[in-house]
């Protein structure tokens, strides 16, 4: 299926690695051309590079924290008239209520809430004038199935998916669709991190940690990150227009709930 991608100009945020450069791959792979950031240049300029040879697309780099108001400027400046924007950044540290300082709490809201939602509020104009527009955010399964450690992350991803829900009906009637993608365990390097954080916690090795949770996965594997990247590019295409403050879960079922 083509996915009337070619052409299009994206804004993908934190996508020199993991689960962001799997959804930059997944457009470019459609012919879209793109705007990435992440924070070390020289990691997201040898992605630019690879993505660009791969894909045959234009390809810019504007590295610098997404937190940062600056850093969002210079992203629009790279990119002013996006048909697609994908809001992404590193996840908040992991801990307990308690041990969380002021600055956890900064960058926790900074990252995961006020930059994609001051993200959305420079192109979500735009899009609706150019009448086309695709929005998609990658929180986390958090949201719907929290985990006991990662309150800073349940606590600013809920926070955005409240502000997505006041946004899709003002948006839709002008073909712009805002939708949030709730990862489940990904093989990515946060993944990996995460679980040396809770490997100390038991008193075992990352590694046995990793081991564990896998064989107690249904899906007997961690996901794919092109897997969130494919989805992504389906919800950015013109197929999707009818899709719009959805808040998908894909995690290999590793979540009982009632479907
Ligand atoms: N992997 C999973 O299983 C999983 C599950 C649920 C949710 N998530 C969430 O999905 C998001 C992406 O996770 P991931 O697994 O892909 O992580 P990852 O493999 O560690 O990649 C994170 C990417 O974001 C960039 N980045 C981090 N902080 C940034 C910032 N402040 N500004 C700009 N770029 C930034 C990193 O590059 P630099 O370090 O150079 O900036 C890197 O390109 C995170 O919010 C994570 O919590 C992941």
């Amino acid at each position: 299926m083509d996915l009337g991608l070619r052409g299009r100009r994206a804004i993908v945020c934190a996508a020199s690695k993991g689960l962001g450069r799997a959804c930059a791959e997944a457009l470019a792979a459609e012919g879209a051309d793109l705007v990435l950031n992440a924070r070390t240049a020289a990691s997201l300029e040898q992605t630019a590079r690879e993505i660009a040879d791969t894909y045959k697309v234009k390809v810019a780099a504007v590295a610098g924290d997404i937190g940062s108001t600056d850093i969002r400027s210079a992203v629009l400046a790279a990119c002013p008239a996006p048909d697609i924007l994908v809001n992404n950044s590193g996840g908040p540290s992991p801990g307990k209520l308690a041990t969380f300082t002021a600055d956890d709490w900064a960058k926790a809201l900074d990252g995961n809430l006020r930059a994609p939602a001051a993200m959305m509020a420079a192109v979500l104009d735009g899009m609706a004038e150019r009448g086309f527009g695709r929005v998609v955010n990658i929180t986390s399964s958090v949201v719907r199935h929290p985990i006991d450690v990662q309150g800073l992350s349940a606590a600013a991803r809920a926070g955005l998916h409240g502000l997505v829900s006041t946004l899709v009906r003002g948006h839709i009637g002008r073909n712009v669709t805002i939708n949030n993608i709730l990862p489940g365990p990904f093989a990515t390097d946060r993944l990996i991190s995460n679980f040396a954080f809770q490997a100390k916690q038991k008193g075992i090795s990352p590694e046995e940690a990793l081991a564990a949770r896998q064989a107690e996965l249904p899906a007997r594997r961690f996901g794919d990150p092109i897997e969130v990247g494919r989805l992504c590019a389906y919800l950015c295409s013109a197929h999707a227009g009818y899709i719009s403050g959805q808040s998908i879960l894909i995690d290999g079922g590793a979540h009982p709930q009632l479907v």
